[in-house]
């Protein structure tokens, strides 16, 4: 198979596009409740610490996989171990990240069906004047749906499949253009009215007052996992789209500009929803409802609440969709590269997609109780152990591939940092991202 010509039409429109894929639900949906329940600072800064000597790196290595080949990711990593002479088993990797996004966009589905139903009801004004155990109940009723449930979740895929089954790299760059800095602006306008709230003192102080006493083993996990997933790295999705990244620009530069945004867009949204927390008394470790239940009762306070509230679900549902368009796309391009058509691959993979996803809806009514690991039922096995196992374990693998594996001459070029720039990066991801990975998914499993 040849090396794809397509290229996204400028530098700015490549880190667009990654920044696509990494900001969506794991930033204003998963951040906020996971930090919530692992306690606040001390989660906050080991995951932004992950983000910095893991998620970085690691990002590099994918794009740089994807770029020097330029190819689907099994594709790419069969012909760069081929160029170096070893085992063309490697290609395997791109199945596994396959996998890893089959059981992501599942759930994730599932998730932005959520913003979909809270925006038609934002908007029509069915939040107006509710108190906050009002609008708790009401998640709670909606959660108790699972016809209301299936349908937001088949929109959503439905949105998603189309848009893959057309080509993603084309359809998207002007939706990021315009999305982005529209939710930028509406966080900081969130943030900055959580500064007038009572919560908000009480809320940083819990969000940047670190207290180490009470950290595990399974808090590193949870960190370092959510470092992956925030990013989108670790399940060649990234892989996917390097392989469109124009030549002549620095890859260190586009991917800490993504990691930054990424990380602010966290802690607006995380400085927004803490404030209504600890101003209503609600419990930060209140689980997957927390963004859907505190976002309403905050901006029920605004002049024009419903409309804000409208919007704010709007450009999360956009968010989440440019995210999953990415998760599916290794799905699509591996069933492409097996020779498929594009259409066939999309509608295949969103069935499967979305018969998964019923577990999911059915997860919060009848089969809540069904309890697969320990406490978690179906939508806490796929919602905790690709995220924080898998996709650590494929950037591991990636990390070994990009730093010892693939040519070097391939790799310097495709880094783009110069020869110093790369003999940091490779030290980097030798001697530290990788045995980091490899020491915190042991203490887990201790
Ligand atoms: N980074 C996305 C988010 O924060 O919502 C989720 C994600 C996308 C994870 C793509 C993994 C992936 F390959
Ligand atoms: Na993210």
């Amino acid at each position: 198979m040849n090396q794809t010509l397509e290229r996204w039409s400028s530098r700015r429109a490549f880190i667009l596009a990654v920044t696509g894929a990494a900001v969506g639900l794991g930033n204003i949906w998963r951040f906020p409740y996971i930090t919530g329940e692992n306690g606040g600072a001390a989660f906050l800064l080991l995951y932004v610490g992950f983000v910095v000597v893991l998620g970085l790196p690691v990002m590099m290595a994918e794009i740089m996989i994807g770029r020097a080949g330029r190819r689907s990711p099994m594709q790419s990593l069969a012909e760069l171990a081929r160029q170096r002479g070893t085992s063309s088993h490697w290609k395997w990797l791109g199945l596994f990240g396959a996998f890893t996004v089959f059981c992501i966009l599942s759930f994730y589905s599932v998730v932005s069906g959520w913003s979909i139903d809270f925006m038609v009801k934002a908007f029509s004004g069915g939040f107006a004047g509710q108190s906050a155990p009002q609008i708790g109940a009401g998640f709670d009723a909606f959660l108790a749906d699972p016809l209301r449930m299936t349908l937001n979740h088949t929109l959503f895929l439905v949105m998603t499949m189309v848009v893959v089954a057309a080509g993603v790299a084309k359809g998207l760059e002007r939706l990021n253009n315009l999305l982005m800095p529209a939710l930028y602006l509406l966080l900081i306008v969130l943030a900055g009215h959580a500064v007038t709230m009572d919560g908000f003192g009480p809320a940083m102080a819990w969000l940047f007052t670190p207290d180490f006493s009470a950290l595990t083993p399974m808090v590193l996990v949870h960190a370092m996992g959510h470092a992956f997933f925030t990013l989108a790295v670790g399940a060649c999705a990234l892989m996917a789209y390097g392989a469109y990244m124009p030549d002549h620009q620095s890859l260190p530069g586009a991917a800490g500009a993504v990691a930054v945004l990424d990380v602010l867009v966290a802690l607006l949204a995380g400085i927004a929803i803490f404030s209504v927390v600890f101003t209503q008394g609600m419990d930060p470790g209140e689980g997957p409802g927390l963004v859907f239940v505190t976002l309403p009762v905050a901006f029920a306070e605004l002049p024009g609440g419903p409309f804000w509230l409208g919007l704010f679900f709007l450009l999360l549902l956009l968010a989440t969709w440019t995210s999953s368009i990415n998760l599916a796309e290794p799905m699509v391009s591996t069933l492409v590269g097996w020779g498929l058509s594009r259409r066939m691959a999309a509608l295949a993979v969103g069935l499967c997609v979305w018969l998964v996803g019923l577990l999911c809806v059915l997860s919060f009514s009848s089969l809540s109780d069904v309890h697969l690991i320990g406490e978690m039922n179906f939508f806490g096995v796929v919602s905790t152990i690709p995220p924080e196992i898998f996709l650590p374990l494929g950037g591991l693998l990636i990390a070994i591939f990009a730093a010892w594996v693939m040519p070097e001459q391939e790799a310097l070029r495709a880094l783009d940092a110069g020869p110093n720039g790369f003999r940091v990066w490779r030290a980097v991801v030798r001697w530290v991202s990788i045995p980091l990975v490899l020491v915190v998914l042991f203490s887990g499993l201790l």
